[in-house]
């Protein structure tokens, strides 16, 4: 049964819940993982991850379905994901078997803090992979520790799917051409953590960065990536090498085809183009889909929709996507883990 909290208004802080998953990575291998209640890590003062970004995260949710059953939406691809950043970063895999069971073990052994299905609440997941160990030159670790805690949650923007506004930046990058854009990695946030901050001062809930070559084309948002919706029924979101490749965008990309008949591309979205949208959003795991209200892009102001309502595309997606996660409406083959 999940304990009293106040499941409607959770927003997204950390929580310390009573469990997290531990394994060592040591002489070449990985030990066998284990619950501990243990929330602090015990690492070396020269561990690379503190001082080389040796380091990598992922984050997916655990949701509560009607009838009480507790599920993942696809792990795999987070586990995949992470084993691609690994190799960028040179550090060993975690396999998926052994991150699904980590996610499962961590989701059963918090359960009562999965919230109650109806409150639009998810439980949090964040795996993470640390290089640790005595290194001081710029080398790879030695040694590894891969965890995963968790946090009930519930909107990453304050919004939900009320519109709110993004600041398109055109002074700082994320990523490089051939950085780790596309990898996910703490660096990547570290460089998002000033302009993030001067647009949310300015009132804004996070950056839209351009692509960092040519600066003329939308990447994605600070902690999602971004799609728009044309008046010919197409679903557009940016391709590029720099951005994170998202998991939902990918689901969406496959509901927005498959399930709401709309064009479905991956293509270039240039910033002086956006006249074409009827509506847009941003999308990822914490984010879930998120409207943009507007666009703030130099002197410009650029409304999509609407300021202050969801358009109704986004809100088929939105109803697609979040009914197959909360387990309303069926699911592609091989999208949800049952944690049992
Ligand atoms: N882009 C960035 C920079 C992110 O941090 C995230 C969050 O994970 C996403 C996109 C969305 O990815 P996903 O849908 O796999 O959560
Ligand atoms: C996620 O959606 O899982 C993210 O990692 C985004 C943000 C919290 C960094």
């Amino acid at each position: 049964m999940p304990v009293e909290l106040d499941w409607e208004n959770l927003g997204f802080s950390y929580m310390k819940l009573p469990y997290r998953y531990i394994a060592y990575y040591k002489n070449g291998q990985w030990e066998e993982g284990r619950l501990t209640d243990d929330a602090t890590l015990h690492i070396s003062e020269s561990s690379p991850a503190l001082h080389y970004g040796q380091q990598a995260f992922e984050g997916l949710k655990a949701y509560r379905t009607k009838s009480g059953v507790i599920q993942l939406f696809r792990p795999d691809e987070n586990a995949k994901r992470l084993q691609r950043t690994a190799d960028r970063l040179l550090m060993p895999q975690v396999p998926t078997d052994m991150f699904i069971k980590a996610c499962k073990q961590v989701t059963k052994a918090n359960e009562d803090y999965v919230p109650p299905y109806g409150t639009g609440g998810t439980l949090y997941l964040r795996p993470l992979l640390i290089g640790v160990g005595d290194i001081i030159g710029v080398k790879p670790a030695d040694e590894y520790i891969f965890t995963v805690f968790a946090m009930p949650v519930g909107n990453y923007f304050k919004g939900g799917l009320v519109p709110t506004n993004f600041l398109i930046q055109d002074e700082y990058d994320r990523a490089a051409p051939h950085g780790t854009g596309a990898a996910k990695v703490g660096g990547n946030y570290a460089a998002s953590l000033l302009p993030g901050d001067q647009a949310k001062k300015a009132g804004f809930s996070d950056v839209i960065y351009l692509d960092p070559a040519t600066h003329t084309k939308i990447e994605e948002v600070g902690s999602a990536n971004f799609f728009g919706i044309t008046a010919n029924n197409e679903f557009i979101t940016p391709i590029s090498p720099s951005i994170l490749p998202s998991i939902t965008k990918y689901s969406l990309l496959y509901l927005a085809e498959k399930r709401l008949g709309l064009k479905a591309i991956e293509s270039d979205v240039f910033v002086d183009d956006l006249e074409k949208f009827t509506e847009a959003g941003a999308c990822g795991t914490a984010a879930v889909i998120s409207p943009i209200g507007g666009v703030q892009n130099g002197d410009a102001f650029h409304v999509f929709y609407s300021e202050t309502e969801v358009g109704p595309v986004t809100q088929q997606l939105y109803d697609e996507l979040t009914g197959i996660q909360f387990g309303d409406i069926e699911a592609p083959e091989g999208w949800i883990v049952i944690v049992d």
